[in-house]
């Protein structure tokens, strides 16, 4: 059993910046680092391919440059939504590419050379069946590209070799997919996955790892970046023992059959034990719409971070943006969020309970600190149902509102009521705390400033702790 739990991210293409959508496996991963508080946690960018190499050459930019650039831009992004990650990959990364090359040897007995036909989206860097080329019409509907037709010689990975050892995993839940309703789909998608095309040839990518021993031929982005989980940690080189297999790999529902699928395969001709949960989140939409650097209807996260902070934005993406389903995105939302809630619910509840202890001299003996956390808000977060965990929290904080209104602490020391006055404040600020308490690996800054607030002597803060707009 590995000694730190270890938590991985998607890693983002870096043909362009940061968009809101790329916030999800950050602070999903982020929610559940803190919830266990021993993490190894890995993030990265994906930097090889077509779709970046294309963008590069548009612009002008040299490749190396350009993934410099933009790589650095995902992690001043981490950086800002309060996320911390322990480790950072990059696909260009030299250790990496020499890792990737050493596990494509090692894995060799399941790849053969064969001649393919089909049809390709850029966009999401696959092959597409007949059939979904057919239901869609022609046009990738995340991309809204044409599907373009190609013809060549690739390396493929035996996927059939490893197809009952990973239903059967997935099955008895010793690799959990999560939510269920995707783990019934891919279940039903294992069955008709052909073998996986790795390789490209070198007419037609250059912007990728080499295939050992064979010149004429440059790796498949996919099989590059899913090796991005293993190779941070060293391998083939080190033990990664003590880190893998990875306790929670968060990924969107997009590229989850990369994850529950290929990357499994990976693992078993290797010899390696499967992760214990993957985890695959909605998307973000605008109007409805997917929102994607090719259609052009991102949101920027930026924009979003100086205008209200990086609590307030960790607060609607996990509060209001569902942890598993599609949701959207609009300003209107995210500002009645603010202000509704956040300033509201749990700003004032901030102000006034604090003015009322210093008013009232009030000060919390120790023995009055929470100690037990409640089970149901636990049982949701090792779910990772942790927009509901968070939604748990949150109805504490309106109860304790209410429990104020209907204590009237102003009342019992108007009328001199001291013992009572004293009983109903420790209550509140108690209750106050256990909320804290848990909404610290969603709300990290603000739960340690409410610590901060309500520990010695209550001093209310001079500043609302969410102005509002
Ligand atoms: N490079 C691959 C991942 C390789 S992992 C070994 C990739 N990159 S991506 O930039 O397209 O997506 C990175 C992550 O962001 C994925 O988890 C993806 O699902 C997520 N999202 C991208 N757009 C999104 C939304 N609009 N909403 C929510 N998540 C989205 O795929």
């Amino acid at each position: 059993m590995a000694e730190k739990i270890y938590i991985t991210t998607a890693i983002p293409y870096v043909n362009g910046v940061p968009h809101v959508g790329h916030a999800m496996d950050y602070l999903l991963a982020d929610v559940c680092a803190r919830y266990f508080d021993n993490s190894r946690f890995q993030a990265g960018t994906d930097e090889h391919g077509n779709k970046i190499f294309q963008k590069a050459k548009e612009l002008n930019i040299p490749v190396q440059e350009y993934v410099d650039n933009n790589s650095k831009k995902f992690q001043d992004f981490i950086q800002r939504l309060g996320v911390e990650y322990t480790d950072f990959v990059r696909t260009t990364d030299q250790d990496h590419e020499k890792r990737v090359q050493e596990i494509w040897e090692k894995v060799k007995d399941r790849i053969y050379l064969a001649k393919y036909e089909g049809w390709y989206c850029t966009g999401c860097e696959r092959y597409v069946t007949e059939k979904e080329y057919e239901e869609n019409h022609g046009i990738c509907p995340d991309h809204q590209k044409s599907y373009e037709r190609l013809a060549e010689e690739n390396y493929y990975f035996r996927l059939a070799d490893f197809k009952d050892q990973i239903r059967e995993a997935i099955e008895s839940h010793r690799m959990r997919v999560l939510p269920e309703f995707r783990e019934k789909e891919i279940l039903k998608l294992i069955e008709d996955s052909p073998d996986v095309s790795i390789s490209r040839p070198k007419s037609q990518l250059t912007w990728g790892v080499p295939v050992p021993g064979d010149e004429n031929q440059v790796m498949y982005v996919w099989m590059d970046a899913l090796c991005n989980y293993i190779t941070v940690l060293g391998y083939p080189d080190k033990d990664i023992s003590d880190s893998w297999p990875a306790y929670a790999q968060f990924v969107g529902k997009d590229i989850l059959r990369f994850h529950a699928i290929l990357w499994p395969a990976i693992l078993l001709a290797l010899g390696l034990e499967l992760p214990k949960n993957i985890v695959s989140h909605g998307m973000i939409l605008a109007n409805g719409q997917k929102m994607s650097k090719s259609i052009g209807n991102v949101i920027d996260p930026i924009e979003v971070l100086d205008k209200h902070g990086t609590e307030a934005f960790r607060y609607f993406f996990l509060r209001h943006i569902d942890t598993f389903d599609d949701s959207d995105f609009t300003w209107e939302k995210f500002e009645d969020a603010y202000n509704n809630e956040l300033a509201n619910d749990l700003g004032n509840l901030v102000q006034r309970l604090a003015t009322l202890c210093k008013k009232n001299n009030f000060v919390l003996e120790n023995d009055d600190t929470p100690t037990e956390v409640e089970s149901q808000y636990d049982n949701l977060m090792r779910e990772f149902r942790f927009k509901e965990a968070f939604d748990e929290v949150w109805e504490k904080v309106q109860a304790i509102n209410r429990q104020i209104d209907e204590d009237k602490p102003w009342s019992l020391a108007k009328n001199n009521e001291t013992e009572k006055l004293k009983q109903v404040l420790s209550s509140e600020v108690t209750n106050l705390l256990e909320a804290t308490n848990q909404l610290k690996p969603f709300l990290p800054e603000t739960a340690k400033r409410i610590e901060e607030i309500f520990s010695g002597t209550i001093e209310p803060p001079k500043e609302p702790l969410f102005p509002k707009n």
